[in-house]
């Protein structure tokens, strides 16, 4: 065990204070580091020491590589040995910002870090703390998502602490998460550039910001996979084979059991409010049994309450259900911020099983039904 230090940034950045976390980062320290996605776990890239120390930590498969975060672009050199025609452009659309892009990678880089494969993901985070400790360690950093393998990914300081506390040297708490979701992989050694991981980057907002067309098939895929929604989970992955039936391969680490609760997670399927209330009583009432747990808005929460209460006389069923919910019918962009923190608190709330609200395959509901299809996945 070794202490965690947890700093609470204020409303102006401490510099000198963050200054020292720095050094000691650039030295092997290991921290928690927020971003606008998620809070990563950093450490400096260069040292194959901290880079290993990162694995162990999370308990991460070897063959998962870790993304190089930058705060400038001309540290870009010190990472990929060829920079691609595309990413100058895709740097001006969308740095600093949630997108990660695979390039080939610079010897520099330990081979620990991209476990073994011959390219590089880098990106540039944008939130303020992350890219002032990045500028003051002047050295590419190490972060993969701060959660034990697996697990969801940690949105609040709160969250790493959880994990990682006397595991790694520092946490930074500067608040919850913007986006609350991984930032889009896109892989530029590929023509067209192919999305590895969905992210609220998406193929479409590259397209009207740049007119770059990039390949998506896990979204596409995952979109057809809904014209059956009998078993939740399980059919986006095995329609994940082109028409040849040929494997699509996803990002190296997209194979791992992923964003997952402890609880079994099922999707509540369905348009709007009424479909899915619906769904849910038509599918999974049965396992209101067990002591489940609703993540979804409050608008689909009450007609659940008012069908089932009238279905049942008035029988207590929900007084088992735990609920995590966001105001009014909820959006996109609310349900993604707030997915993997209602993961972990219905967890700690010892629910066994999660129902979690099913939304359009577009914007911000791309990214989110990614990582929902795929904590749902598990068996
Ligand atoms: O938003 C994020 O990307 C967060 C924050 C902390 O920056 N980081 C993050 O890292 O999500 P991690 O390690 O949890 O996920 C990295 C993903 C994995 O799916 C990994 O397989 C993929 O990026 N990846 C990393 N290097 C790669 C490479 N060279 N080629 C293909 N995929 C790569
Ligand atoms: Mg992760």
């Amino acid at each position: 065990m070794i202490e965690t230090r947890l700093i609470t940034i204020g409303e102006t950045i401490d510099e000198e204070e963050l200054a020292q976390v720095a050094a000691a980062l650039v030295k092997g320290a290991l921290v928690g580091m927020p971003t606008e996605t998620v809070y990563g776990l950093a450490g400096n890239a260069f040292l194959p020491e901290a880079v290993t120390r990162i694995f162990t930590v999370k308990g991460r498969p070897q063959d998962n590589p870790l993304i190089v975060h930058l705060y400038d672009k001309s540290q870009i050199e010190q990472v990929v040995s060829e920079i691609p025609a595309l990413f100058p452009i895709l740097y001006e659309a969308f740095c600093p910002g949630p997108l990660t892009m695979v390039m080939p990678k610079s010897p520099l880089i330990p081979d620990q870090v991209s476990a073994g494969l011959d390219t590089a993901a880098v990106r540039f985070p944008a939130q303020r703390t992350a890219r002032a400790l990045l500028r003051l360690a002047n050295v590419p950093v190490v972060a993969p998502s701060g959660n034990l393998s697996g697990g969801p990914s940690p949105t609040k300081a709160e969250h790493m602490l959880d994990d990682m506390r006397g595991k790694i040297e520092y946490i930074l708490d500067d608040g919850p998460c913007d986006l609350g979701v991984e930032s889009t992989v896109l892989d530029l050694t590929s023509d067209p550039p192919r999305i590895l991981r969905p992210g609220v980057i998406t193929a479409d907002l590259i397209r009207q910001r740049t007119g770059i067309s990039v390949a998506d098939d896990q979204s596409i895929l995952a979109k057809a996979a809904r014209v059956v929604p009998a078993s939740p989970g399980s059919e986006a992955e095995r329609s994940l084979q082109d028409s040849e039936g040929t494997w699509i391969p996803r990002s190296p680490g997209q194979k791992y059991r992923h964003y997952s609760p402890r609880a079994k997670v099922f999707i509540a399927r369905g348009n709007d409010e009424e479909q899915r209330s619906d769904y849910i009583i038509a599918a999974i009432a049965q396992l209101l049994e067990k002591k489940s747990g609703f993540f979804g808005s409050e608008a689909t929460f009450n007609l659940l309450a008012k069908k089932l209460t009238a279905e049942q006389d008035g029988l207590p069923v929900l007084n088992n259900m735990v609920t995590y919910l966001y105001p009014g019918s909820g959006d996109d962009k609310i349900a993604t911020h707030e997915l993997f923190s209602a993961f972990r608190a219905l967890d700690k709330a010892g629910v066994e099983i999660i129902i979690a609200e099913e939304f359009p395959h577009i914007n911000y509901g791309v990214a989110y039904m990614n990582r929902l299809e795929r904590a749902a996945e598990r068996e």
